[in-house]
């Protein structure tokens, strides 16, 4: 008793002691800097700030608020409360209003005896205090920072190269609830992004509540449940049967969304797709289709998409009039995006009364009658004030007068827009898709395809080489896109967007000269840290190791090379059946290797393993480099590298565009491998992809046979498997083995299932035929 009470006293000195501590005044360097995004302008100093229980805070009415979004994460990691003071000599974080900043623009000084944040807009305080959070120990956005909050001494001048930095969910392929984006909305600020577009419709669902259409909830909200299957494999659902799969955000829920994203200097833009992408709403209203004929939600892909809103109907404006009525009601945006993509326009040219509206219009073709339709639309919308956005496909036909353009398909449809004099927000597929890989697809989720790795987003420029000055003032900035077809849950969404939305806010907010991926690749490790205390299930796939592999068929020779994202990284491999461990050689060269074995790689830190390992099997079976006949030819557009594909010893991946892989489009494979000599056989193996998605499936059986004179083929196995539901993406070693044969020629056929259960055509895909 008397001893611990003893140890509570000495604590207590301690910390007494602490308050009033100067000892703990640290220099910083450079490498101790990890704002992301990067600052315009950076100055480190010598000396610290010692935030301690005495730092008073000095921040006049408005600016009170924003100072307690400082305090209260002070309070909450560090359980240090901060008292706000009129005026102090030293040791206070004060926060200043100078009129002439920017807009988002913001300074911040911090010298030894304190803070001073300067700016003339929310979102200049805003970014000032995200600033001060990510000098401090990225245990600051948690509830147990044990260490010291220290500041370096610094001076920073800092402001937005672009002015819209953004993130669109899409709430409708999958549905999140208002907790998750909340939550996007805290993680979206800590980046100084400043847009969270919504795409609220879609053919899949209607997410928010229309007072007006009551349907739009009870019905287009709710999908049949085939979850189970994959997203391009799910079947067609009868419009009879009730959905169960879904949800909506009511416009309570998005009042509140909108209320807290203002408050972090977030603008909401909400999307309702027209013309197309609208499946859902003809379920609940089939009498805005040409034709007026029954509609189910869909569970999964519709392609392509004809159930669209007919142009030709009054009721179809009057609908869509009503519905953004209620839309500006809630969101307080200027902008509204009406989609506009990827209408399917055969109806139209069907209709009777679309072809009237064309008649009466003088309209020459549906493009046009789609360019009358998003005109229409942005009269209305301006008349009340508000700003129309619509995907690239508006400029068919002619662009509404004063259309914003959102340029999806690669930066052509925004360098047009801006050369016509339009304002652009660039999200081009191949920089900003964040539904893509961003990694080896052996390695990740089941995604849209595509792939886009940390160091792709990062090189991302909204502006294009070649666009004039008066163009590139049009560009307003950028955004990524998460289309969640394949992203069932809160977690997977978080996976998909970070770290990758690291990378894209620097590209837009940080000035280009500053661009450096050498200097981005250190930051974002103590990004990591932060999400880490943040809890964000962000991706690793930037640590994989990846290969590259080449046969020397004739030397049967592989050359080896490693690589990884991020610069001067410490890749480290294993030969064999060895533990990736201390035994590990650094890589550095391409490895040469002429025998079986197992190649095992990964990135080190501090003489440890990160990240998953690399694993590949190499094996140098009895049928490599030998002539392999084929009874039935390959598809044309899956040759791998030709003749040599299935004995090559290289392995596809899940990317089945990687060149190691043939395919038959509803036939067999049925090949004939020459092994010139009589050989010791007693083992096949077939390797194959299954991703019913884009209809490739496993064969359903695969027969050996072997023959002395190529002829006359005797069997000697074979494997059945029957068709099973298969909601992944999988590579399977069939192995088939049979009694020791002596045999020069080995013959393997793999049936095709040919009809897929939702019945198209069906592709197999094989990589290697392993003779042993
Ligand atoms: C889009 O990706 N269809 C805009
Ligand atoms: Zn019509």
């Amino acid at each position: 008793m008397r001893q611990h009470f003893k140890f509570l006293t000495l604590i207590f000195i301690i910390s007494l002691y602490s308050c009033s501590d100067n000892s703990k005044s640290k220099d910083f360097t450079v490498n101790d800097i990890n704002i992301i995004p990067k600052p315009a302008e950076l100055t480190l100093n010598k000396g610290s700030f010692i935030i301690d229980e005495n730092t008073k805070i000095i921040a006049h009415d408005s600016l009170k608020n924003i100072a307690n979004i400082l305090t209260d994460k002070l309070k909450s990691s560090s359980n240090i409360e901060l008292d706000f003071s009129e005026r102090s000599e030293s040791n206070f974080i004060e926060f200043v209003v100078k009129e002439d900043l920017e807009n988002e623009a913001y300074e911040l000084s911090v010298t030894d005896k304190k803070v001073i944040v300067t700016a003339n807009s929310l979102g200049g305080f805003l970014y000032g205090v995200q600033s001060i959070l990510q000098l401090l120990p990225a245990e600051i956005y948690g509830t147990d920072t044990n260490g010291d909050l220290i500041l370096p001494t610094i001076e920073i001048k800092d402001k937005p190269r672009f002015r819209h930095r953004g993130l669109m969910l899409d709430l409708s392929r999958h549905f999140f609830p208002k907790e998750y984006i909340l939550k996007t909305i805290d993680r979206l600020a800590m980046h100084k992004m400043n847009v969270l577009h919504l795409h609220l419709v879609d053919d899949q669902g209607w997410r928010m509540e229309i007072k007006k259409y009551s349907k739009l909830t009870e019905v287009s909200a709710w999908r049949v449940d085939q979850e189970e299957k994959p997203w391009s494999a799910r079947d067609k659902n009868d419009p009879k049967e009730k959905g169960t799969y879904g949800g909506f955000l009511t416009q309570k829920e998005l009042k509140e969304i909108v209320a807290y994203a203002a408050q972090n200097n977030i603008d909401v833009i909400p999307e309702i797709e027209m013309p197309a992408h609208v499946t859902s709403v003809m379920a609940a209203y089939p009498e805005l289709t040409c034709h007026g004929n029954p509609v189910a939600v869909p569970s999964g892909s519709v392609w392509p998409i004809t159930d669209i809103y007919c142009a030709g109907k009054e009721a179809s404006f009057e609908f869509l009039e009503n519905v953004l009525l209620e839309v500006m009601e809630v969101f307080p945006s200027k902008y509204i995006h009406i989609g506009g993509d990827e209408a399917t326009k055969t109806n139209w040219e069907k209709c009777p009364d679309c072809q009237r509206r064309m008649k009466t219009e003088g309209l020459k073709d549906v493009h046009e009658l789609q360019s009358y339709f998003v005109k229409r639309m942005e009269k209305f919308i301006n008349s009340k004030g508000k700003k129309l956005i619509g995907w690239d496909e508006i400029l068919e036909g002619g662009l509404a007068p004063e259309a914003t353009v959102m340029s999806w398909r690669g930066f052509k449809g925004g360098e047009e827009a801006a050369k016509q004099g339009h304002d652009v927000i660039m999200s081009p597929g191949g920089y900003c898709y964040f539904d893509h890989y961003q990694g080896p697809q052996n390695e990740e989720p089941i995604a849209q395809g595509g792939f886009l790795p940390l160091s792709k987003v990062y090189q991302f420029n909204p502006i294009v080489e070649g666009m004039s000055e008066k163009e590139a003032k049009h560009i307003l900035g950028g955004q990524a896109n998460l289309w969640a077809e394949h992203i069932p849950t809160t977690s997977h969404s978080e996976y998909m967007i970070f770290p990758r939305l690291a990378a894209l806010s620097e590209t837009l907010w940080s000035p280009i000269k500053l661009r450096d991926w050498n200097d981005f690749s250190k930051r974002i490790k103590t990004q990591f840290l932060r999400y880490e205390v943040l809890a964000i299930n962000y991706a690793k796939s930037a640590y994989i190791v990846t290969s590259n592999m080449e046969i020397d068929l004739d030397k049967k020779s592989i050359n080896l090379t490693l690589q990884n994202e991020f610069p001067k990284s410490d890749i480290r491999y294993v030969l064999g059946d060895v533990k990736l461990g201390e035994k590990a050689i650094p890589y550095v060269n391409p490895i040469e290797i002429s025998e079986s074995t197992v190649v095992k790689a990964s990135l080190f830190e501090n003489d440890k393993p990160i990240g998953k390992a690399f694993i590949d099997t190499i094996k140098f079976h009895n049928g490599v480099a030998k002539v392999v006949d084929y009874e039935i030819p390959y598809n044309d557009r899956y040759k791998g590298s030709g003749s040599s594909t299935l004995v090559n010893t290289l392995r596809g991946t899940k990317n089945f565009h990687d060149g190691q892989w043939q395919a038959w489009l509803n036939e067999n494979m049925e090949v004939v491998i020459n092994l010139d000599e009589p050989t010791s056989v007693s083992k096949v193996t077939v390797g194959a992809l299954e991703s019913q998605g884009p209809s490739i499936y496993f064969p359903t059986k695969i027969e050996v046979f072997v023959s002395d004179d190529g002829e006359n083929f005797n069997s000697v196995g074979n494997l059945v498997r029957p068709y099973a539901n298969n909601a992944g993406s999988e590579l399977k070693d069939f192995i088939i083995k049979f009694g020791k044969q002596e045999t020069k020629f080995i013959k393997v056929i793999a049936t095709n299932l040919k009809k897929a259960p939702s019945g198209g055509g069906v592709f197999l895909f094989i990589d290697e035929i392993l003779v042993e």
